[in-house]
């Protein structure tokens, strides 16, 4: 028995459904002996797999990185997963897919002639972050990214995030941003995201990052609530002089990131208050007003002779991927160099 997993739950392992406690894969399976293999992490909200088509996407380009024959065409995975959730009474989970490149005689060199791959696929239960998580933030540190030079094929491979995740659980925290020749990448699991004088950076999509589906997700964010978005090589000074830190990943969402290294994001104290008046107009559209009122200080209190007011609002709009929330708002004490308005957007907010 493994704890945390029910034996009952059923996995799928080439060509069968099984029970988790029942699924043996050879000893001599290539993902056992050389992390040969890739996988992929698909969010399921209320049955419905979010951004599916990107998942399978993005595990093409991992076996085709790899070398590793497809298993099965698009209308293959469709319906592995559907299964897959057929089989669960979970309906808001996860759902796990691996392929390595099979079970072979113990020799780094790619199997000749190719052997079959191994396919194994699972759900496991989730819970998408709670509303006080979202206002909380993560706890992170900063370390040097220590990985291989292919961080862009999700590969099962993943010592040096293992290791990454495990310096920051050592350190209290639940995240870690690394930096490679003194620039941001990524997290173990997760991308980072920096917003500076009202634009939101990220890194640039190359060999040092894993392109998270949830890029393109909040680049369409962004552009639909016209917030400025650049992919740049972005500076640890940056990061950590920025006015907010976020990570996104399929389990994070997309999470605010409160300490780096144990200093607040964006100043060592603050404050903020808002009203806000919530009008559910019809059963999917809600409108609202607010006033916000907040400051940021370096001190290790707020001496509030800076407090800045603005007011604007939010038009909430329920998609079948959860809640989307767009707020437009202006200062009402604005200052020489401040943005004159903003728009924010966030998903799967209670409202
Ligand atoms: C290294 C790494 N970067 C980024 C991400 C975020 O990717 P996604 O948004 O597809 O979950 C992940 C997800 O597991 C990851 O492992």
């Amino acid at each position: 028995m493994i704890p945390g997993v029910p034996g009952e739950s059923q996995v799928y392992l080439n060509g069968e459904f099984l029970r988790v406690d029942e699924a043996k894969v050879s000893v001599l399976d290539r993902g056992f002996i050389f992390g040969d293999g890739i996988y992929e992490v698909v969010p399921v909200y209320q049955g419905n797999a979010f951004r599916m088509a990107e998942h399978l996407d993005r595990l093409d380009r991992s076996l085709a990185a790899l070398r590793i024959a497809q298993p099965f065409d698009r209308s293959g995975w469709i319906d592995l997963i559907r299964q897959l959730l057929d089989r669960t009474r979970l309906d808001t989970c996860i759902v796990y897919l691996q392929v390595t490149r099979g079970v072979a005689k113990r020799d780094h060199p790619f199997p000749s002639p190719a052997v079959c791959p191994t396919v194994f696929g699972m759900v496991s239960a989730w819970t998408p972050p709670s509303a006080a998580q979202r206002a909380q933030g993560l706890g992170a540190i900063s370390i040097p990214d220590e990985r291989w030079l292919h961080c862009e094929i999700k590969s099962v491979s993943l010592l040096g995030n293992v290791l990454a995740r495990q310096a920051a659980a050592d350190a209290g925290a639940l995240e870690c941003i690394q930096f490679r020749d003194g620039f941001m990448t990524e997290g173990p699991s997760s991308n980072v995201w920096v917003v500076r004088g009202g634009r939101l950076l990220g890194a640039p999509l190359d060999n040092r990052i894993l392109e998270g589906i949830r890029v393109g997700l909040i680049e369409d964010l962004c552009r639909r609530a016209d917030v400025p978005y650049e992919l740049r090589p972005i500076l640890r000074e940056e990061v950590l002089s920025a006015d907010e830190v976020l990570v996104s990943s399929a389990t994070k969402e997309v999470l605010p990131v409160a300490r780096i290294d144990g200093k607040p994001v964006g100043g060592l104290s603050w404050f903020e208050t808002s009203l806000e008046l919530r009008y559910q107009v019809t059963d999917t559209v809600g409108i609202v007003p607010f006033v916000d009122a907040g400051t940021v200080s370096e001190k290790q209190f707020p001496d509030f002779s800076d407090v800045k007011v603005g007011a604007g609002v939010g038009l909430r709009y329920v998609t079948p991927f959860g809640p989307l929330r767009i707020d437009a708002a202006v200062p009402l004490n604005r200052d020489p160099g401040d943005p004159r308005f903003g728009i924010y957007a966030g998903i799967g907010q209670a409202f």
